[in-house]
């Protein structure tokens, strides 16, 4: 894990409210692979880490720049070589105030983060069939997962799941080797209702399932793997709000099953991934 200002190089919306941000900083996304993540600064800062807050407190002056105070956790998107070396994204919803300070970052700007955080998605050694589902911007970390696998001359199908045709990730922007399917609460695109009915009638195709999305969606999906009787495995992301992303604030704790009960986790170390039989 390293912190470090990162530069913005490119941003645009994509969809609806949803933004692809794309960010140069090789230390950051160093060794970062699928399902990890990184926390990053969303306020107005300005100069080097703790450059500018000894004369601001000296000064008594407001410390509106601090504010929003705690950093937001964001995934990986994806990661390219740039012309000037590595470069990574996110692609977040504008949902409250730091993904609106993201949404407004222009070519050049900079921002303070950490990462990479956490434990992302493992495919097994075996594993040839891999079956991705995504509930609205939890698409997010699995399009990298997609052209990793696809690269390693995996099969992968992806369930992209969105409540009408408007929050639809466009599929124009997965590998074409993935075989897509699109639901959508209000039929508007796709089939019409939930991820759930499509994967369970994929589950038994796949070799390894790998969720990431609303809560409700992937506790939906472990009912059904749990009902299935499969023997196949479900990696999901989880969500909780995070203070450091680094276990040391202790905010996002779960709990989730291990041999002989239940222990409490740290999302943001020994997640974000879990299998969900572990968790529901
Ligand atoms: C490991 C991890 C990876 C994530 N990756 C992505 C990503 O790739 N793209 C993306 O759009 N979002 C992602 N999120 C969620 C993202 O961090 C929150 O949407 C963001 O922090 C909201 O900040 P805000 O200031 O805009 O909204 P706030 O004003 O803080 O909150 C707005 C709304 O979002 C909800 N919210 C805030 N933080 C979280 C959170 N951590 N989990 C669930 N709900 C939250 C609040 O309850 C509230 O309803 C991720 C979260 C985690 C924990
Ligand atoms: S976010 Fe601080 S311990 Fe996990």
């Amino acid at each position: 894990m390293k912190t470090a200002w990162t530069e913005v190089v490119e941003s645009a919306c994509v969809y609806a409210d949803t933004w692809i941000t794309w960010f140069r900083s090789p230390e950051i996304g160093n060794g970062a692979y699928p399902g990890q993540f990184l926390m990053l600064r969303c306020c107005d800062e300005g100069g080097e880490p703790g450059a500018e807050l000894e004369p601001r407190t000296k000064n008594l002056e407001p410390m509106a720049s601090f504010d929003p105070l705690l950093p937001r956790p964001m995934s990986f998107h994806r990661i390219r070589t740039g012309a000037h070396g590595p470069e990574w994204s996110i692609l977040y919803d504008v949902v409250g105030r730091g993904t609106a300070w993201l949404s407004r970052r222009k070519v050049g700007d900079r921002v303070y983060g950490w990462g990479p955080l956490g434990r992302g998605y493992e495919i097994g050694h075996t594993s040839r069939n891999l079956l991705l589902v995504g509930g609205g911007i939890g698409v997010a970390p699995l399009v990298w997962l997609a052209e990793q696998a696809v690269a390693k001359a995996l099969s992968v199908t992806m369930i992209v799941g969105a409540r009408d045709s408007e929050h639809v990730f466009p599929s124009h922007l997965l590998p074409p080797e993935v075989e897509v399917v699109v639901t959508t609460d209000d039929g508007s695109a796709g089939r019409k209702g939930f991820v759930t009915e499509p994967f369970g009638e994929l589950l038994e195709w796949c070799d390894q399932a790998f969720a990431c999305g609303p809560t409700v969606m992937m506790q939906a999906m472990a009912a059904v793997a749990h009902a299935s009787k499969t023997r196949r495995t479900v990696q999901v992301l989880l969500e909780e709000r995070m203070g450091c992303g680094t276990g040391i604030c202790y905010g996002c704790a779960v709990q989730v099953r291990v041999r002989g009960g239940r222990a409490m986790k740290l999302v943001c170390k020994d997640g974000p991934r879990f299998e969900a039989r572990d968790v529901w």
